[in-house]
């Protein structure tokens, strides 16, 4: 983990023909053991000490983004919570909600709202000596992204005092959307569009047993042994909701964006170096179709990527020139990370403040 408490990042763009520079600061999240060793009721006690007002805080503003319609299936989920979502989720949010002194329900709603209203950017990219890397943005799309970059922190999950898997994560939300585990592989997860999104999710978990897309990716970080596996086990379960999959393994040409439908996935899109594909940009469309006007961070991503050059690709230039330029950093994004699984120790993480 790096220890200077602030970064400043320059920004140069374009706006109507005038050169503006742009200051942003960066922090780093404050980073946290998770003891997969304690019993699950006890394991975040460390977090919440440190985070429960601001988790309260959260957990209010959250919750008044759901429809009313949709309690009812929150409370049931949380009336019965074992049932619907197994070990070791369930008794962690419990002992969230007991430490904490929330509903068990509020913490449940924080558990799966950022399930679906992850906004994001990921590219995995393969450097001229093989080595495979892995970046993300994190934009989250309501107004209080300001209140979960005080949230954002990095968690070591570990077992009998070695890392199993890594994650960069909100206080209380268990689940993962960017995760590591050494030597393996590196997965993130990006929203794709979907409509009546809260209603669907709640109703797959409680008729369909179908999985928080979020817990999946724990599981896959938990169980999985390599880059085809993990690939693989995304790809086939059951989710939620509808995701994209980022995953970036270790080997020459690990590298895959699957487009995940709720049952199957749609598409499964590897690094191809032979076709000259040496890296892939995913945000929040399907590859194969052209992004809105109004959304466009894939292509300026590309751009960016492109005039790097694939032998320049390292930690400090994958933040500096391609994650932290306009608009692929902008002013709903609420962290960066950038990770290699074959060389777990550059994992970094950036708590992004865009300057308004
Ligand atoms: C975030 O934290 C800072 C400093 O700790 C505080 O001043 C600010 O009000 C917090 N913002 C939110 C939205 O909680
Ligand atoms: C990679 O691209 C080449 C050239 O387009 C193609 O022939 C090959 O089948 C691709 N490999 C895989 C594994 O898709
Ligand atoms: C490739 O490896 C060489 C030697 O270890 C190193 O100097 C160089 O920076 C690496 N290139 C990339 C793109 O990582
Ligand atoms: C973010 O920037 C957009 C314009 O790019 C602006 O419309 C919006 O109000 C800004 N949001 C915040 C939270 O500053």
């Amino acid at each position: 983990m790096a220890a200077a408490a602030h970064n400043a990042v320059f920004m140069l763009f374009l706006i109507s023909g005038v050169r503006l520079s742009v200051a942003a600061h960066t922090t780093v999240p404050p980073h946290f053991t998770v003891n997969l060793d304690l019993p699950e009721e006890e394991r975040w006690n460390g977090v919440i000490a440190k985070y429960g007002d601001y988790i309260k805080q959260a957990a209010k503003e959250i919750i008044n983004q759901v429809p009313v319609e949709a309690m009812p299936l929150v409370e049931m989920i949380a009336a019965d919570i074992d049932k619907y979502l197994p070990s070791p989720y369930a008794g962690e949010m419990r002992g969230i909600a007991k430490s904490a002194n929330m509903n068990l329900g509020d913490v449940v709603i924080v558990n799966i709202i950022y399930d679906v209203t992850a906004f994001c950017t990921s590219i995995g990219a393969q450097d001229t000596n093989g080595t495979i890397w892995h970046a993300r943005n994190l934009d989250y799309r309501y107004r209080f992204t300001d209140m979960l970059r005080n949230v954002t922190i990095s968690v070591d999950f570990q077992r009998r005092g070695q890392t199993v898997y890594s994650s960069v994560t909100y206080a209380a939300y268990i689940g993962i959307l960017t995760g590591q585990k050494p030597h393996k592989f590196t997965v993130t997860v990006d929203e794709r569009d979907r409509g009546a999104w809260w209603m669907n999710a709640l109703m797959a978990i409680l008729y369909s047993k179908a999985k928080p897309m979020s817990f999946l990716v724990r599981d896959v970080l938990e169980s999985s042994e390599n880059f085809d596996d993990a690939v693989d086990t995304l790809s086939n379960t059951l989710t939620d909701a509808s995701e994209y999959f980022i995953v970036a393994g270790t080997k020459p040409g690990e590298g895959a964006i699957i487009t995940k439908g709720r049952l199957a996935p749609l598409d499964i899109w590897k690094l191809n170096l032979t076709a000259g594909r040496w890296f892939e940009v995913e945000t929040n469309y399907d590859h194969w179709v052209e992004p809105p006007a109004h959304d466009d961070r894939r292509h300026p991503a590309i751009n960016a990527m492109e005039k790097l050059g694939q032998n320049q690709i390292d930690k400090m230039h994958l933040f500096n020139d391609v994650m932290s330029l306009h608009p692929v950093l902008n002013n709903r994004t609420v962290y960066t990370v950038v990770m290699s699984a074959a060389n777990p120790d550059f994992i970094q993480s950036w708590v992004q403040h865009p300057d308004p």
